[in-house]
């Protein structure tokens, strides 16, 4: 492993860059995370741009135009989740720490490593062309992935024409075994709520009014009961209009990847699979949409037991959704469901939060061919697997709404990463593959040609 690629692999994960918590520590983790990688881009060759929003600030960072090349825009984030359950990790999350060739820290996997691949790559392409890449290239790295993006659309909406590209490529996606190349075609949207069910206008006596008073949480554990089926399905009335079913061919794709629902279930640690399980594990988790309960809470959490009737209750859901599926529409459903489901006794709150839809484009046209010979040359003699993924990169959705082009998603984190979780990781060998693989895919994108027409 090169020395100062490790270096700045640890210096990027030691800005504590979580976008869901607005404490200082976080918002200045943020704001100095976003100037090192400018900081970072400028020294890899590029221009760098820092672009305030509402939110946290966007990078942006490109080469010199040349007439005739095709606009290739890499994206990725520098925002991370929160790091709680704290004391699950090994180390502190945001002191990288290194052993056997694997980096532990929040971020690493998601998505510090996988960006950062590139900007070597990039970095790299350039000293060997003596300042020339085979493509126009456009970094576009935000700080506000892992919140749903919400500044990232609109600054879309506003700046057409400057990213304008052929395509885009995005490294925040596991591969589906260590060392298998992975080209992902596909990923569920998702949609998310949280539902308030309001009773007693203060906290009451369980004793003195339980029995007479509607409960809320008792409501709302009903309510979120009701969401499925006894067969794992979701029991919403429309909320499978639409879903589109898995192809011939995928089945046959998705029967040949090395893993399956013991990897599923070894790499959970859950006691067996749930949900659909008359389904196979590739369909449940790819092109079938869900009804997830992310928090449930309300009444007494304190030690021991207090006999009290909780004025209030309240659930955070998210809604995995699928080709055919749309946001609203799903969103729309769910809430009439829970209408007609809540009783008179109490008042029920429904508040749509982010969303973003589905994704689904074809692995062998274009540059999906063009990502396969690159997956070739930078994992030689190893059989590409092409998947779809379960999570979301609700952008994706918006790059082929506002700018009118599809992605290429190449993941370089493993499906035991821990992304999300306490002690993520990711491989040294994952980093310098992630290199490989912008080296390889650049000139084959080059190649096909490009420069896209203005956008209307
Ligand atoms: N890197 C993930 C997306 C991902 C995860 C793609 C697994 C494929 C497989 C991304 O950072 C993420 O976590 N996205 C969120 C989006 C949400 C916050 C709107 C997700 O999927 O939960
Ligand atoms: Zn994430």
């Amino acid at each position: 492993m090169n020395g100062s690629h490790l270096d700045d692999f640890l210096r990027f994960l030691s800005f504590p860059s979580v976008s869901a918590d607005s404490a200082p520590a976080y918002r200045q983790g943020v704001k100095e995370c976003s100037e090192w990688l400018a900081g970072r881009l400028r020294a890899a060759g590029l221009v760098p741009e820092i672009h305030e929003t509402p939110g946290n600030p966007i990078v942006v960072a490109r080469n010199a135009h040349a007439a005739g090349l095709p606009t290739v825009l890499i994206y990725g984030h520098y925002d991370v989740q929160p790091v709680d359950p704290l004391a699950l990790w090994h180390h502190p999350p945001f002191e990288p720490h290194v052993e056997n060739g694997i980096v532990t820290a929040r971020g690493s996997a998601d998505n510090k490593g996988q960006i950062l691949a590139h900007i070597l790559g990039v970095e790299e392409g350039l000293k060997e062309g003596n300042g020339k890449l085979p493509v126009n290239l456009i970094f576009l790295i935000e700080g506000e992935e892992e919140i749903g993006s919400p500044n990232l659309a609109p600054f879309l909406e506003a700046h057409k024409e400057a990213f304008r590209c052929d395509g885009v490529v995005i490294s925040d996606s596991p591969m589906i075994a260590p060392g298998v190349p992975t080209l992902t075609y596909g990923l569920r949207g998702v949609a998310a709520m949280e539902v308030s069910v309001y009773g007693p206008a203060k906290d009451l006596h369980s004793g003195m009014y339980g029995g007479a008073v509607e409960n809320p949480v008792t409501v709302l554990a009903r309510l979120v009961a009701s969401l499925h089926q006894a067969d794992g399905s979701v029991a919403v009335p429309g909320f499978y209009d639409g879903v589109e079913p898995v192809a011939a061919w995928e089945r046959e794709e998705w029967a040949k990847l090395p893993f399956g629902a013991a990897e599923l279930l070894a790499a959970s640690g859950a006691p067996a699979l749930g949900g659909e399980n008359h389904l196979g594990v590739h369909e449940r988790l790819w092109a079938r949409p869900t009804a997830e309960v992310n928090g449930l809470y309300g009444g007494y959490q304190g030690e021991g037991s207090k006999t009290v009737l909780p004025a209030e209750a309240h659930a955070k859901l998210t809604f995995r959704l699928v080709p055919g599926q749309d946001s609203a529409s799903v969103l729309a459903a769910v809430e009439a469901h829970l209408r007609a489901k809540a009783p008179g006794s109490v008042r029920l709150v429904v508040t749509p939060g982010h969303a973003g839809e589905a994704y689904v484009t074809s692995p062998i046209t274009g540059w999906g061919a063009a990502a396969q010979s690159a997956l070739r040359i930078a994992f030689p003699g190893k059989e590409i697997a092409l998947t779809r993924e379960g999570g979301s990169i609700p952008i994706v959705g918006d790059f082929r709404r506002i700018l009118g082009v599809d992605t290429l998603l190449l993941g370089l984190c493993l499906p035991d990463c821990n992304a999300h979780s306490p002690n993520e990781t990711f491989p040294l060998a994952n980093l310098e593959a992630g290199i490989r693989l912008n080296r390889a895919l650049l000139p084959e994108l080059g190649a096909i040609g490009g420069g896209k027409p203005p956008i209307k």
